[in-house]
């Protein structure tokens, strides 16, 4: 594991009991609404959607969906896709991540998620195709190009073939980032992302993208003047924006569907696959 990794692991394990707290605080809570928006909106789509590829069945007919969360810290959206649920779907959720006192988090806030501890760059400890969705919100950012590429390919052989990545990001292209790429925030490896950055990570991970939408438009501040609804609208509105989006959102949510070219396993190659669930999957 990288120094950086490491280092985030101690942080994340520190600060589990108070993340969501923080959270809030440091981008707002309208943001932190907004964001687990577009995770559960998408997910939602992709359940209600007809399965690509011209077989007429729908995503419903599925028994169960079964969706894994990486990275998923005390699991703002691993517990609020179980909370919520999925229309007539059945869902099982497995929030997976290397810190251990974040997933105590989560055991603690719904019983109805399994939690799996583990390091997503060396391998996740599950059968090819075992799950229909995986979503990743604010993780890859944090891991250099070999572990981001080593994550993303054991995201692909996880994935179902008619599956959805969704996962978000820095965004590269946003006007404050100054043209810097990469750099060390408080201690943690960050990447900012720009479209070619997501096609390439994509197709070496075994991925196309599909759909790339900025958010996070507005100072964190802006929900308590204006109030959360109204915040989140107006950044949906931004988003749509031609010309300017890419511009002005700090974030981009990102979602990317297996390539019909096979997956490059080279990327695992030099990992060993140390992981433990501590649920049964
Ligand atoms: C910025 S937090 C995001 C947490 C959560 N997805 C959310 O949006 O609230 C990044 C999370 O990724 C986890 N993480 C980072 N690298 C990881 C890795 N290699 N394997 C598993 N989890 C990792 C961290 O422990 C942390 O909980």
């Amino acid at each position: 594991m990288s120094f950086y990794q490491r280092r985030e692991r101690l942080l994340r394990d520190a600060a589990a009991d108070q993340f969501e707290d923080w959270y809030r605080r440091s981008k707002g809570e309208w943001f932190d609404w907004r964001e687990r928006l577009l995770f559960l909106r998408a997910v939602e789509r992709c359940v209600n959607a007809k399965v690509a590829g011209g077989s007429g069945r729908t995503c419903r007919d599925r028994e169960v969906w079964k969706i894994l969360d990486v990275g998923a810290g005390t699991g703002r959206i691993a517990c609020e896709v179980a909370r919520v649920g999925l229309g007539q779907a059945q869902t099982s959720v497995v929030a997976l991540d290397f810190s251990h006192r974040s997933l105590l988090v989560i055991q603690r806030k719904s019983a109805g998620v399994l939690v799996c501890e583990a390091d997503a760059a060396r391998g996740l400890p599950f059968a090819d195709g075992s799950f229909g969705l995986i979503v990743c919100c604010q993780v890859v950012q944090h891991l250099v190009l070999e572990d981001r590429l080593r994550a993303l390919t054991e995201c692909r052989r996880v994935l179902r073939d008619d599956g959805w990545l969704f996962l978000s990001v820095y965004n590269g292209h946003y006007w404050r980032s100054q043209g810097i790429q990469e750099e060390s925030l408080g201690g943690l490896y960050a990447r900012r992302f720009r479209l070619p950055d997501l096609k390439y990570m994509a197709s070496e991970s075994g991925f196309s993208v599909e759909r790339v939408e900025p958010y996070k438009h507005m100072p964190a501040r802006l929900g308590n003047l204006i109030g959360s609804g109204l915040a989140v609208r107006l950044d949906g509105l931004f988003a749509k924006l031609p010309l300017l989006r890419m511009r002005t959102g700090a974030y981009l949510f990102v979602a990317l569907r297996p390539a019909t070219r096979r997956v490059n396993r080279g990327h695992l190659e030099a990992a060993a696959s140390d992981a433990s669930c501590t649920s049964e999957h």
